[in-house]
């Protein structure tokens, strides 16, 4: 099988590319933008594997992404590519309904093109496989049940209404042009190369750089957090076996309060590398501070997974202790990567302020 995953150079998608390679015979075509959250140094390991190929195309260029579609002619198409962060998507909406949703859009009408020019047989085992998120089903509370994959559809954020929007323009493309296509939607990611921004490897990398480490609010509001290695997995099964037309919950079965979550990992990190430990400090969690909460803070998201077990048997195989484990582990042994990426986001930022300001 040829597989073209869009996204790939991201934290997720290069997980699942490097599965997808070193775990199955199948040829992987990678298209990424490559913007700041996207690393070609995440997929150094098989980045000369030949059955995996690149291409740096935005997913909003019908033209380009054509071409790879002629080029390549996948057997199917696994849709990461997306702008990822909530807090960006409130600081500027604009890229994330720009890539989110008119990129999908570009995406789906140019997979309908190449999909109908197909002959029977390739026809009959092409996928369109969508991944998005447990945050358009928004906000259930403190005491609302899991959400459940056919749920209304509550997003709260920038980010989460433009996912919602790609969720919506795939099935209206399945209903209408009859385009065969499986949606995975996830809950919060965790685990090796994490751009970091997010909570987890930014309360790491904060810890050990003795800086403060951010919590919104009082950190209270509770997540479902997933290793991202269990979530490739997921998502090859649900290619493979999934039932098209189908939506499939991953999730990690560890819903935790955000505070709970960065005072494991500084526990660990006094257990695992307490000489990293700024001068003075009894503890990393010394380092933590309580910020003004972030506009429209949704206080829990929670899957309800069932199905997935039932119809695919699929489960995750991490603890979140296990799980956050190897990933304080990954982040102590692979600090020059942090930096690496951070570093090459400055240099985008730098020239693009030279651009905004000429
Ligand atoms: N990270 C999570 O916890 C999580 C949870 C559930 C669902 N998801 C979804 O999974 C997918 C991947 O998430 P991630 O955390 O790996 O994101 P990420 O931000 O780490 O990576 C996104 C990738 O998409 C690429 N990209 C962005 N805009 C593009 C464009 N216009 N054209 C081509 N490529 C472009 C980036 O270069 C980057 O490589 C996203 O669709 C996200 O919504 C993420």
């Amino acid at each position: 099988m040829k597989i073209l995953i869009t996204g790939g150079a991201g934290f997720i998608g290069s997980t699942l590319v490097k599965y997808i390679i070193n775990k199955t015979n199948n040829e992987v075509i990678n298209l990424d933008k490559l913007t700041y959250a996207g690393n070609l140094k995440s997929l150094e390991t098989i980045s000369e594997n030949k059955r995996y190929s690149f291409e740096k195309v935005d997913i909003k260029d019908l033209d380009e992404l054509s071409e790879v579609f002629n080029k390549y002619k996948p057997d199917s198409v696994m849709h990461l590519a997306a702008e990822s962060h909530v807090d960006r998507s409130i600081a500027g909406p604009e890229g994330f309904v720009q890539t989110n949703i008119v990129g999908t859009y570009v995406l789906l009408e140019v997979v309908r093109k190449y999909f109908y020019a197909l002959n029977k047989t390739k026809k009959s085992h092409f996928k369109f496989h969508h991944i998005s998120t447990d945050e358009v089903y928004g906000d259930i509370g403190f005491s609302g049940n899991p959400s459940k994959e056919n749920d209304t559809y509550k997003p709260s954020s920038p980010y989460s209404a433009t996912k919602a929007s790609s969720d919506h323009l795939v099935r209206s493309w399945a209903r209408t042009y009859k385009l065969p296509f499986i949606i995975t939607n996830s809950s919060n990611n965790y685990g090796p190369y994490h751009f970091p921004e997010k909570l987890i490897p930014l309360t790491i990398k904060n810890a050990l750089e003795g800086k403060d480490i951010p919590i919104y609010g009082k950190g209270d509001q509770i997540r479902d957090w997933l290793y991202v290695e269990d979530h490739a997995k997921a998502l090859y099964q649900v290619l493979k076996e999934g039932t098209l037309g189908e939506t499939y919950n991953i999730g990690g079965n560890s819903e935790k309060r955000n505070i709970d979550v960065v005072i494991q990992i500084c526990e660990l990190l006094d257990e695992m590398d307490p000489a990293s430990r700024k001068q003075g400090i009894k503890s990393y969690k010394d380092l933590i501070t309580y910020t003004e909460d972030r506009p429209g803070h949704d206080l829990r998201y929670a899957l309800d997974t069932s199905k997935i077990q039932e119809e695919l048997g699929w489960q995750p195989s991490e603890t979140f202790k296990s799980g956050i484990m190897k990933t304080i582990e990954w982040n102590l042994l692979n600090r020059k990567w942090s930096e690496d990426v951070l570093t090459a986001e400055d240099l985008q930022q730098e020239s693009k302020n030279k651009l905004e300001n000429l």
